[in-house]
């Protein structure tokens, strides 16, 4: 299967070739029914209406596109029964370009063509050799594009997830960032990191949980998987059933279309780009399970604001929870957890109140150290006075001074003292 891709592309990239001088624009609305294997290609420049280009894994076709060395490159891969131009992945292209220009690439593979287990079993056979297929286009972006690794961020959806973990194996650096969109479970669950997306196929993996259960008697649910295999894992509303969803069809939803809980993930991922760290929208919180997130007491925020969605960051790893609304928009603000703009305001303010206080003490300890340092040079310059028989009793004016001294300084006064007399002992010999 993976060979076949690999050849599709190459004929693909081949016609890309030849056309380059008038770049190879398609309009999606006419191949929406294409059968064969390729990558689309979007840049702020080619993103009207439906254009996009496509792309091959050979020099020719990825020295022609209009791919941008300098900019963030976007992976998409799609799933299950699905293609790469489909609303999910067209709505997901114009909200990451709305942000800033970017490369924005989405895999077309053949992802089965029947609601059955069958199906869905021989599809998931040909998940890693897409993914080296996927990895082959990558290396040749990078080796006559430059493409850089560490911008580039792949995000895909159920055996789509897997596929670009794959692609990060065969790949030469570690991707800047996968984000799994309810990786799928099924032959998934309980393997090794080796054989299923994981936290080690990118320098940050987040994982969003939207239909994730451990059930093989009904193949068509538990889409997702049950497991952590994120740096960061989001559980929204538990991670198995979502409020929206059990609205608008029945728990066994076996009618050829894979589940609302299971595809709302990409609604949930869409979402987060409408949101920014002023807000708690989509904010998640750490803690060991839903029921925990849920009925827990004491309200923990976790040490860093972390957001399920694009605004996920590395700075937060884990298992984190939060409930969204049962209508779009689903996302719901946090009134009990600070936002990551107000936690850094937080903190900074915290900052400049330590570094103030440090100050004061600087001074008062100065100001305290030098007045005992005075009081014991000035005894013991005294003390000296006093045990030295050849001076005989100090005068007047000292003793009033040493008194004086001695209001603020007691103690090291009198240690001062004894200081004295024990280095002038030998001098009495
Ligand atoms: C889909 O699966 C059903 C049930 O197993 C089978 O009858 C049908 O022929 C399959 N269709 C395709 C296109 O494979
Ligand atoms: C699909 O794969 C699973 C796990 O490998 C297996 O238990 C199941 O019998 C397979 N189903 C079919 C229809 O081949
Ligand atoms: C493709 O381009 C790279 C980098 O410019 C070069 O090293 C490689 O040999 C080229 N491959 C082919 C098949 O021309
Ligand atoms: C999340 O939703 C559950 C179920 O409706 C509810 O019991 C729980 O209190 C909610 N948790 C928070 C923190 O809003």
């Amino acid at each position: 299967m993976h060979r076949t891709f690999h050849v599709l592309l190459a004929v693909l990239a081949s016609l890309a070739a030849i056309s380059a001088d008038t770049h190879t624009v398609f309009e999606a609305s006419s191949p929406l029914q294409v059968d064969f294997d390729a990558a689309y290609l979007w840049t702020r420049g080619y993103m009207e209406g439906t254009q996009y280009e496509l792309i091959g894994a050979n020099n020719a076709s990825v020295s022609q596109s209009h791919f941008l060395a300098s900019a963030d490159t976007y992976l998409i891969v799609h799933g299950f029964l699905s293609h790469a131009i489909v609303p999910w992945v067209l709505t997901l292209k114009d909200k990451i370009l709305a942000r800033g220009n970017s490369n924005v690439i989405a895999v077309q593979w053949a992802s089965g063509d029947n609601f059955t287990e069958l199906a869905y079993n021989e599809t998931s056979d040909t998940v890693p050799g897409i993914g080296a297929a996927v990895s082959r286009l990558l290396t040749t972006l990078q080796a006559v594009r430059g493409l850089d690794y560490t911008r580039l961020h792949a995000i895909g959806l159920n055996l789509g997830a897997h596929i670009a973990g794959f692609a990060a194996k065969n790949s030469p650096y570690p991707f800047g960032r996968i984000t799994g969109l309810d990786p799928a479970s099924k032959r998934y669950l309980h393997t090794s990191s080796k054989e299923r997306l994981d936290k080690s196929d990118a320098l940050y993996v987040d994982i969003m949980h939207t239909n994730s259960c451990n059930n093989w008697n009904k193949w068509y649910d538990c889409f997702g998987i049950y497991m952590s295999i994120g740096h960061t894992d989001f559980w929204p509303n538990g991670g198995f059933f979502q409020p929206v969803c059990s609205k608008t069809e029945s728990h066994h939803a076996g009618d050829g279309s894979l589940r609302c809980d299971h595809t709302i993930v990409t609604e949930y991922f869409i979402e987060s780009f409408d949101y920014d760290i002023t807000s708690t929208k989509f904010l998640a919180r750490p803690a060991k399970n839903y029921h925990a997130y849920c009925f827990d007491p004491v309200i923990h925020c976790g040490p860093l604001p972390q957001y399920m969605g694009i605004l996920a960051d590395s700075g937060s790893s884990g298992d984190y929870y939060l409930n969204t609304t049962s209508v779009a928009p689903y996302a719901i603000e946090d009134k009990s957890c600070p936002s990551r703009e107000r936690h850094a305001e937080v903190a900074a303010a915290a900052i400049v109140a330590i570094i103030i206080t440090v100050l004061i003490l600087v001074v008062a300890i100065s100001a305290f150290v030098c007045i005992k340092v005075k009081g014991i040079f000035k005894r013991k310059a005294e003390g000296a006075d006093m045990t030295d028989p050849l001076l005989g009793d100090a005068p007047q004016d000292r003793v009033v001074d040493g008194q004086e001294e001695g209001r603020s300084s007691s103690i090291l006064g009198g240690v001062a003292r004894s200081f004295a007399g024990i280095v002038s002992r030998p001098v009495d010999v």
